[in-house]
């Protein structure tokens, strides 16, 4: 069982598919796994430290996927890869589907069995699988301390001498996992910390860090939530009275880190222009959905933006910012996942197509893309 692992870090990804520990744990199993030269070098992983746990390297890309069974990746890789794949291939990746079957469809035409650690279901077999918790966690905490970078003040309050500085205050907007980790961050570093959003399942959450929730706690609040847990398209009547509300509090924060997301749609649109500029200068806001559209009207993916003094921080990997632990959880989950998918007395693939696992996640299959969220719309 060949499984190959790519240097993404030419394509601007500086986490990494495997680590020594998972390549230990394949090996044992019965995987020879083949890295591309260079690909843990931005996750602080050398290439002896892959040779050491057992693996051996590839000169470059071609070379690694060559006769491989699985290829583990961190993105979807190039269009162009597929065609370097064996037919029959297994490909696990963060393959950012919706929206995107004509990049995916060269996959299903190598016959390459593609499958989307993103979509895996969210339920606790499942959970050591859960690459979206395991890399918002740390893209939360981490959207605190670019925040405290940029920002000039302090974040606890400080009684000097000289007098007092006061906490910084921190208004949370998601309180999903990475928007609960950013508040347990900023809460740490002493800031005074609000949050809201649209579930009514994360007010206690919310309260349960020590801060306090702001949100427009009408009916429809009250069913935003789908059985998945996600939160649903809140509907333009809810989003003016929760943008009234946000708008006024906004103007009073030092910190704002948004986090909104709705799965397979753009994020929200939750901080306007006049927000930002209702912001004190030197006051900072930080936009972890900026991949997918931003949750504020002014960022500009990748870069930090000044507006007026209210610096806009819109990294588009913050989980790479972290690489070496975004890299360890990762392959973790990666781990778990092509644990389900093996015989390992044999050391050969032995996938359960009937697995809920497997078909919530499986997106190109026998030379098709098999994916419900492929098929046209009604
Ligand atoms: P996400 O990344 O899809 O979205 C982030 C947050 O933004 C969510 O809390 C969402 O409700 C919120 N949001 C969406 N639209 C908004 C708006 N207009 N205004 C304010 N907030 C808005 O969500 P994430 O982080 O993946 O978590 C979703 C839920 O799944 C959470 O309850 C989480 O605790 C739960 N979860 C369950 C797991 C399990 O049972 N295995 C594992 C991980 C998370």
């Amino acid at each position: 069982m060949r499984i190959a692992v790519l240097d993404e870090s030419k394509a601007g990804e500086p986490r990494v598919a495997v680590t020594p520990e998972t390549i230990g744990k394949m090996k044992a199993f019965g995987g020879q796994v083949v890295v591309e030269k260079g690909a843990g070098a931005a996750s602080s992983i050398p290439d002896a430290a892959f040779e050491a746990a057992g693996a051996t390297l590839a000169k470059n890309a071609n070379e690694a996927l060559k006769d491989a069974d699985i290829i583990l990746a961190v993105r979807r890789p190039k269009g162009e890869l597929a065609g370097k794949m064996k037919s029959g291939a297994v490909l696990l990746a963060i393959m950012d589907p919706y929206g995107n079957g004509e990049a995916i469809q060269p996959f299903a035409d190598k016959g390459v069995a593609s499958f989307s650690m993103e979509l895996m279901p969210r339920i606790t077999r499942a959970q050591v699988m859960d690459v979206l918790s395991s890399q918002a966690n740390l893209a939360g905490y981490r959207s605190v301390l670019d925040a405290c970078e940029v920002y000039g003040r302090a974040f606890p309050m400080m009684m000097t001498a000289a007098g007092t500085i006061p906490a910084a205050k921190v208004f949370v907007m998601g309180a999903g996992v990475a928007g609960l980790q950013a508040i347990a961050t900023a809460r740490r570093l002493g800031a005074v910390v609000t949050a809201t959003d649209v579930r009514p399942a994360a007010k206690e959450q919310v309260l349960s860090l020590g801060a306090k929730f702001i949100a427009v706690e009408d009916d429809e609040f009250k069913q935003a939530e789908t059985a998945a847990g996600y939160a649903k398209p809140m509907s333009a009547e809810y989003q003016a009275k929760q943008a009234a509300l946000v708008a006024e509090h906004i103007a009073k924060q030092d910190v704002v880190i948004t986090t909104a997301l709705i799965p397979g749609r753009p994020a929200p649109r939750l901080v306007s222009k006049a927000m930002v500029e209702s912001m004190r200068p030197g006051s900072v806001v930080v936009d972890l959905a900026v991949e997918r559209g931003g949750n504020c009207e002014l960022s500009v993916a990748d870069k930090v933006t000044d507006h007026n003094g209210v610096r806009i921080i819109a990294w588009s990997n913050t989980p790479g910012r972290l690489a070496p632990s975004a890299s360890a959880l990762y392959a973790r989950n990666l781990l778990s996942f092509l644990d389900t998918m093996v015989d390992k007395k044999e050391g050969k693939l032995a996938i359960n197509w009937d697995d809920e696992l497997v078909k919530a996640t499986c997106l190109t299959k026998d030379g098709a893309l098999v994916h419900p969220i492929f098929a046209p719309k009604a």
